[in-house]
């Protein structure tokens, strides 16, 4: 008990606590809310069913508790009681079933969506697709793990934010076709009402249509190895004018970006993109300097093999490693991303090579 009053002390004291943190959210989507108010439903009836048979209980124990010698009653077969116990909880059930699978059948019901998005699980991050439109990025922890500071984690709550959120259009029916490059992860945002796993070899289906612009956060919620607690959901739901804006400006800057593997790059330029892939993207394994963690991630610094063999470098970025938990990075990582994160990985850490790897497709 000593335990529940500490909790309960905790969030008393704490600012942001409200009568909400101790239940689920409504969310911003019918279907959350609808989810919601069946979750508020059922409560009650437990209340209810909870109060008459506790009540009963507690009743007979406190009226009869003088009855010492008596003897209780014994009978079988009572018919018009069995019917009456019987009936009663398939009536709630059933009651309880139907706008349950209502709500369910609808959740499921993807179509005629107005916006495809992939949606990719990989450790350790997502990534996303607008499908149709020419739009991919990945969404990755902005401070790598390593990064975070013990004087940011001892706030109330630490937010873990992403470079890049998911950006969508209120208002719209958007469907999610989800999946993995690796191991299962879920994909999770309780505002949403969304908790999908993402399978490899395998394609989920969910949609979401959002009521309000907003922040909504969530995080995997399968756990998918060694980051798993750090690829966290950020969606940014923005007015439809806006998300327009921004969809254009995303189309743009992809068109820019296929332009790069035609033009040659500086070293300078090449490196310095680089350390922000690399950072993003290999030192969750590879470590912030490239000293790894052997056996299962070599380190880069210093590494002999890397040094001498650019081919055998861009080979084991593009294909990764079979049978190891290097994977392929070329969905993933653009041509000039590439380029960038061998250039970056084959100067930095003091054996300068001098090399300047061009982007190519
Ligand atoms: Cu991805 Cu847990």
């Amino acid at each position: 008990a000593w335990r529940w009053l500490l909790v309960i002390s905790l969030s008393a004291s704490g600012s942001q606590a409200n009568a909400n943190d101790w239940n689920m959210p409504v969310g911003v989507t019918d279907i959350s809310a609808d989810i919601f108010g069946l979750h508020m439903t059922i409560f009650w009836v437990c209340v209810v069913i909870g109060l008459v048979v506790f009540g009963a209980m507690f009743y007979s124990l406190f009226r009869y508790r003088h009855s010492k010698g008596a003897k209780a009653a014994n009978f079988h077969e009572h018919t018009s009681v069995e019917v009456l116990w019987t009936a009663i909880p398939v009536l709630i059930l059933v009651g309880m079933a139907v706008p349950a699978t209502a709500t369910l059948k609808n959740m499921y019901d993807s179509s005629d969506a107005e916006l495809d998005v992939m949606i990719t699980g990989q450790q350790w991050r997502w990534r996303y697709e607008y499908l149709g439109e020419d739009v991919a990025f990945n969404s990755n922890m902005s401070t790598p793990r390593t990064q975070i500071s013990g004087a940011e984690t001892r706030g109330e709550h630490y937010l873990l934010e992403v470079d890049e959120p998911l950006v969508l259009p209120i208002n719209r029916k958007v469907r999610f076709l989800m999946t993995s490059d690796d191991v299962i992860h879920s994909w999770w945002v309780p505002d949403l009402a969304v908790k999908q796993d993402t399978i490899p070899g395998f394609i989920n289906e969910n949609w979401v249509k959002i009521n309000e612009p907003g922040i909504y956060r969530g995080q995997c919620t399968e756990l998918c190895g060694v980051n798993h607690g750090f690829m966290p959901v950020v969606v940014h739901a923005m007015e439809e004018e806006e998300f327009e804006g921004w969809l254009a400006k995303r189309k743009e800057a992809a068109a820019e970006e296929a332009m790069g593997v035609d033009r040659e790059w500086g070293m300078e330029e090449l490196a310095e993109r680089g350390e922000s892939v690399y950072q993003a993207i290999c030192s969750s394994c590879h470590q912030a300097e490239g000293q790894g963690s052997p056996p299962a991630f070599p380190a880069l610094a210093n590494n002999q093999q890397l040094i001498e063999d650019v081919d055998w470098h861009l080979d084991k970025v593009i294909n990764g490693v079979s049978g190891a938990a290097m994977p392929a990075f070329r969905s993933t990582l653009n041509p000039v991303e590439i380029a960038a994160v061998v250039t970056y990985t084959r100067n930095a850490w003091g054996n300068d090579t001098g090399d300047v790897v061009q982007p190519s497709e």
